[in-house]
């Protein structure tokens, strides 16, 4: 290598090195399972995280990670809360935002392993009212961060949006029990996953000439806290599933703008 050449080598690995440690994502409902998982995995990467989370105090999850990661960066955020939203907004304005990754959901209001706790999603018990909830969270809520935050995802270089979506909100297939059973659970929550996938395609088509690319996943069966000590055959550990979620997603193109993946990047039916 001539005397020239090396130092033109080793400034431009640095300002690689320098563009991928400026990458920024912003997580929602980051304080615990899959969406913990992706705050540690992309901290480790070097990542700025704005993890955020619904609570009154700070997660000691969160302030474990940013203890470790100072580019851990913990704020609050209800994504049913417009007013919450809006304050994040006005306060990360200007900030370029790689990766929007709207994780929270609601998903039941009682633990899985509570034999009896959501007989309120099941047909013939219905709790109607509690149907609000789960439209504010896992459809208005992603669709309204959307729109309070695009502006930092057109200003970023990944300009990436992406929804955890669930095998739940596929109408193609005959829902799918983990427990084996017939009988549809869940309503609300896989009526509100369906609804969050057409909100996304909506976007996608949106979004697709700035350059914004969209993508739903299916994250895979994933064993996260909120299962309890319920052991449901094929789960699999969040590092597995989310790492191969990140490894899918810096793969990403515009081209793939509009797609609901699993999380190995291949398709599921809708
Ligand atoms: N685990 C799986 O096997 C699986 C399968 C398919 C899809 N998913 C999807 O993966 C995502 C994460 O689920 P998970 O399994 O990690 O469940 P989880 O452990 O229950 O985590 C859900 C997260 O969302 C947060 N959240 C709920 N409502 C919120 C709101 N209004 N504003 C802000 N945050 C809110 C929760 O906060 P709190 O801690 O305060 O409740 C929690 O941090 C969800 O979209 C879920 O539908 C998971």
């Amino acid at each position: 290598m001539t005397m020239l050449l090396r130092p033109l080598l080793l400034f431009a690995f640095a300002i690689a090195g320098h563009a991928a440690a400026a990458e920024t994502v912003l997580i929602t409902g980051s304080n615990q399972g899959i969406g913990l998982e992706f705050a540690k995995q992309y901290a480790a990467r070097g990542w700025t995280v704005i993890a955020t989370h619904r609570r009154d105090t700070t997660p000691a999850t969160l302030a474990e990670l940013a203890a470790r990661y100072p580019k851990v960066r913990i704020e609050r955020m209800d994504v049913s809360d417009a007013a919450q939203i809006a304050v994040l907004g006005a306060k990360l304005k200007g900030t370029p935002i790689d990766i929007l990754l709207n994780n929270a959901a609601l998903v039941r209001t009682d633990p899985l392993d509570q034999p009896n706790g959501n007989t309120n999603q099941l047909f013939g018990t219905l709790d109607y009212d509690l149907l609000d909830d789960f439209v504010h969270t896992n459809v208005a809520g992603p669709l309204r961060v959307v729109e309070t935050f695009v502006a930092n995802v057109r200003a970023s270089q990944r300009k990436t949006i992406v929804a955890i979506s669930s095998a739940a909100g596929s109408v193609s297939a005959p829902p799918f029990m983990p427990n084996g059973s017939p009988i549809p659970d869940h309503y609300w929550y896989r009526i509100t996953k369906a609804a969050l996938n057409s909100s996304m395609v909506l976007l996608a088509a949106q979004l697709r000439g700035d350059g914004v690319t969209v993508v739903m996943f299916h994250p895979g069966g994933v064993q996260v806290e909120s299962f309890g000590a319920l052991a449901i055959p094929g789960l699999v550990a969040p590092e597995e599933a989310i790492g191969k979620m990140i490894r899918t997603i810096d793969g990403l193109t515009i081209e793939d703008s509009g797609r609901f993946l699993q999380n190995d990047g291949t398709d599921h039916p809708w």
